[in-house]
């Protein structure tokens, strides 16, 4: 038998003791042995539960327990769980976590400190999708070319509804909330920084990258209006909240950020709070991996996976690469980001006004793709939705930093990458 400890017994937690009674058989069968939740260490000992497992609001009861093997940290946060795991690790007990954020901070630490002891993670990164085992193990023969994926599922709600039934941004916010999926604080989904914690975990994987979020390019979906999926439509684009990381010879491009992607990709295809990730080997070509990123029983789901890995024995560096031997690849900085882009701008319906804007994108060595002029409203005002041709990321920001000083532009410039 194999003891589990679990730190923090909320829906997840829950699902990881309910499946493991529920299921018990078929994971016995699949691990060699049964496992069995000693212990749940909650905040609040008086709130009622799903399951009537032992609980206790001392997370050392589990960390200092000899008859635990492995701790299951479902807590959230950064620092907390950090100190925690730490111990546990320091007690010489496994680890799995659904931990993105701590993991996005801490995990070349944690492998450090980890050393043989088996750490494991699949449930952070795109929830039930095994997409951490794809990246460590069955694409191992692979040089990862590029991975792109929908890792957050509540964007994808909200950009699926704006563009397919024209919902307004702050209405849907909440029916994505009321759902269970957002963070307790929704601006780690919108502002893309909960797509970048879970990208950055696949990067390390597949490219050993050790980046944290500030080192990277991280954009949410805040900005878009009904003008940009009108304008998405009529050109043929899907919009979705994208993690994309690149390798660009030996430099590695790791954004997130709203992406207008052709309709007929596949990953265009997945709609709803759905996550999708695409990883292209350069032996195996482009595979990809779709299912629920969230929610109690798929999260668990994954958790439980990494369990039973961890009692048969299956061990391996924690993020894919023996120390030393590390792809020898860099992160490359935000600046060097080349790639296409859409701009939405107000200006003053007044003569010469496309030409003075045409012109200083032009000073910037940006050439225009497409160009879609909006009719003026009462306030004499017309919108301006341009595509470039593919252009660096800094000579981008330089441009819309000129534009944005003429008297004719009205506020401020909105902008959204294109991939294609
Ligand atoms: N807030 C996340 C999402 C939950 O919306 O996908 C899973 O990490």
């Amino acid at each position: 038998m194999v003891k589990i400890g679990i730190l923090g017994v909320g829906t997840v937690g829950e699902s990881v003791a309910k499946i493991l009674e529920e299921n018990g058989d078929i994971i016995e069968a699949r691990a060699g042995k049964k496992i069995v939740v000693k212990k749940g260490v909650v905040k609040n000992l008086s709130k009622k539960r799903e399951v009537s497992i032992p609980l206790s609001d001392d997370p050392m009861d589990v960390i200092d327990d000899p008859e635990i093997d492995i701790v299951v940290e479902l807590m959230g946060g950064v620092e907390e769980p950090y100190a925690l795991v730490k111990k546990a690790l320091g007690n010489g007990k496994a680890v799995v976590t659904a931990n993105k954020a701590l993991l996005a901070y801490h995990r070349y630490e944690l492998q450090e400190l980890a050393g043989d002891i088996p750490f494991m993670y699949e449930a952070s990164t795109a929830g039930g999708i095994p997409v951490i085992g794809a990246l460590r193990t069955g694409l191992s023969a692979n040089h990862i070319e590029s991975i792109q994926g929908i890792m957050n599922g509540t964007c994808n709600y909200m950009l699926t509804k704006m563009i397919n039934e024209g919902a307004k941004y702050d209405e849907i916010l909440k029916e994505a909330q009321a759902l269970g999926y957002a963070e307790a604080d929704p601006t780690f989904d919108v502002g893309g920084f909960d797509a970048a914690h879970k990208l950055l975990i696949l990067a390390s994987i597949a490219y050993g990258i050790d980046a944290k979020p500030e080192d990277i390019l991280i954009e949410g979906i805040e900005n878009i209006t009904q003008t940009d999926v009108a304008f998405a439509k009529e050109f043929g684009y899907a919009i979705k909240l994208l993690g994309i990381a690149k390798k660009v010879g030996k430099g590695v491009e790791l954004r997130v950020h709203a992406t207008m992607i052709p309709e007929a990709s596949m990953i265009a295809k997945v709609d709803g709070v759905m996550n999708a990730v695409t990883v292209v080997g350069d032996r195996v070509g482009e595979t990809m991996y779709y299912g629920p990123g969230a929610g109690g029983d798929a999260t668990a789901s994954a958790v439980i996976a990494d369990i039973v890995d961890i009692v048969r024995g299956n061990q391996g560096p924690m993020l894919g690469y023996k120390k030393g031997l590390e792809s020898g690849l860099q992160l490359l900085p935000k600046e060097e980001i080349v790639t296409q882009y859409y701009l939405r701008m107000d200006v003053s319906d007044k003569t010469g006004v496309l030409a003075t804007i045409t012109s200083t994108l032009g000073k910037f060595g940006i050439s225009i793709e497409s160009m879609l002029q909006e009719p003026t409203n009462d306030a004499g005002r017309a919108t301006l939705l341009f595509t470039t041709h593919k252009t660096q990321e800094s000579k981008m920001q330089e441009a819309i930093e000129a534009l944005e000083a003429l008297d004719v532009l009205e506020g401020s410039i909105a902008m959204m990458r294109i991939e294609k």
